[in-house]
């Protein structure tokens, strides 16, 4: 059932070009605009909705962080993302104006479900993004926008987090396609580039031997760092997970723009510090800012492992390694710099002699508050 894989994470991390095409399908029309049906909250609901408020664990929660930076964007909806065990025992403030977004591969979170029940007590509007057909959560909210990953046995998420983000962005494009907000030129153009990400994670999936081979040369090191901008510092926090819960290695994702207040402290002679880079096209401030960090980080003596864009010559002098991802938007550059971030884990937990799919201490389902 392994299909020729020597672990289920292999295997899942392989099916993401698919869980992506999959996920996305049937619901862009002829027309290049966005059908989402199922979500049975009415369009004059959405167009009512004055915040957004997403709350998820682990994984879930960073695909949230990143939809955060596209919902902000493209409607113009304030929009908060919290981890679930937080927000429900702060007395957080809503009412039905407000949208609560619950994250759930599996769909049996106790910390996410106790979030939603709170908010819907609250008369907040429910919708679950969830992997899991029937499970609680989705049962609980008042609509679904279901994945469609297929079944993932690893105990660390790969494939359900890429169409975690695939469905955020899905139902960002719709906020702004139903409120018909400024953006709406670029929100046809998004919802044509999210059309070829499964493509491009494809791409990706073909170039990660060098990876693989990084991965082996640290597997005694003690600590790895993990830094990133705006939607790249989610990622490097899911960079860190994937490498604490898999690796059983000290990982800490960082804004890059933290460095300077405190964590700048930590780098030393060697210390493996993986930098995501945003498009240097687009946001230019954002890659001019992330150069210097890598320029700052190299200068103590780091080894820096950079995830930047194909043709992004500036980063190259200042890169020991360089791993190259496709071309696309900066909101949808999570969906394939999140990919050599898995890789690298899985590939180092295998070097360290680790159970990759069963990790120590870990269960798939956290069904326990
Ligand atoms: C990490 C991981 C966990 C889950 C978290 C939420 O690889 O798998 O962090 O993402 O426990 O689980 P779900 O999405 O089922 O609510």
């Amino acid at each position: 059932e392994k299909g020729g894989y020597d672990y289920f994470m292999l295997k899942e991390i392989a099916e993401q070009p698919k869980a992506v095409a999959d996920t996305l399908l049937g619901r862009i029309d002829a027309a290049g605009e966005l059908r989402l049906d199922e979500v049975r909250i009415p369009d004059s609901v959405l167009r009512e909705i004055e915040k957004v408020v997403i709350v998820a664990c682990g994984t879930a929660f960073h695909a949230g962080m990143i939809a955060k930076y596209a919902i902000e964007h493209w409607t113009r909806i304030p929009c908060e993302t919290e981890l679930a065990s937080e927000f429900r025992y702060r007395d957080p403030i809503m009412d039905s104006r407000t949208l609560v977004i619950a994250i759930s591969q599996s769909g049996e979170t106790m910390d996410t479900l106790m979030a939603l029940r709170h908010a819907r007590e609250q008369g907040a509007k429910v919708l679950a993004i969830c992997n899991t057909n029937g499970s609680t959560i989705p049962r609980e909210s008042d609509a679904v926008l279901y994945t469609h990953a297929g079944p993932e046995v690893a105990v660390a998420s790969t494939k359900a987090f890429l169409t975690q983000l695939v469905a955020c962005y899905l139902v960002a494009l719709y906020l702004g396609q139903v409120r018909g907000t400024k953006w709406g030129d670029e929100v046809l153009a998004v919802i044509k580039e999210l059309s070829a990400m499964g493509t491009h994670v494809e791409e990706v999936l073909t170039t990660m031997e060098p990876v693989r081979e990084l991965a082996r040369g640290l597997a005694d090191k003690n600590t790895v760092l993990f830094l990133g901008r705006h939607v790249g510092y989610p990622v490097a926090m899911e960079g860190a997970l994937k490498l604490k819960e898999l690796a059983y290695m000290h990982a800490e994702g960082f804004a890059a723009g933290e460095l300077k207040h405190g964590p700048i402290a930590l780098i030393e002679e060697d210390l493996p510090v993986v930098v995501v880079v945003p498009s240097p096209r687009g946001r230019s401030v954002l890659h001019d800012k992330i150069v210097s960090n890598i320029q700052e980080i190299r200068a103590r003596g780091a080894r820096t492992i950079v995830i930047a864009e194909e043709g992004d010559a500036t980063v190259r002098p200042y890169a020991d390694h360089l791993i190259e991802i496709p071309q696309t938007p900066t909101l949808l550059q999570p969906l394939v710099a999140t990919v050599p971030l898995q890789v690298f884990a899985c590939e180092l937990a295998t070097a360290r002699g680790n159970e990759v799919d069963q990790p120590r201490n870990l269960a798939k389902s956290v069904t326990v508050e």
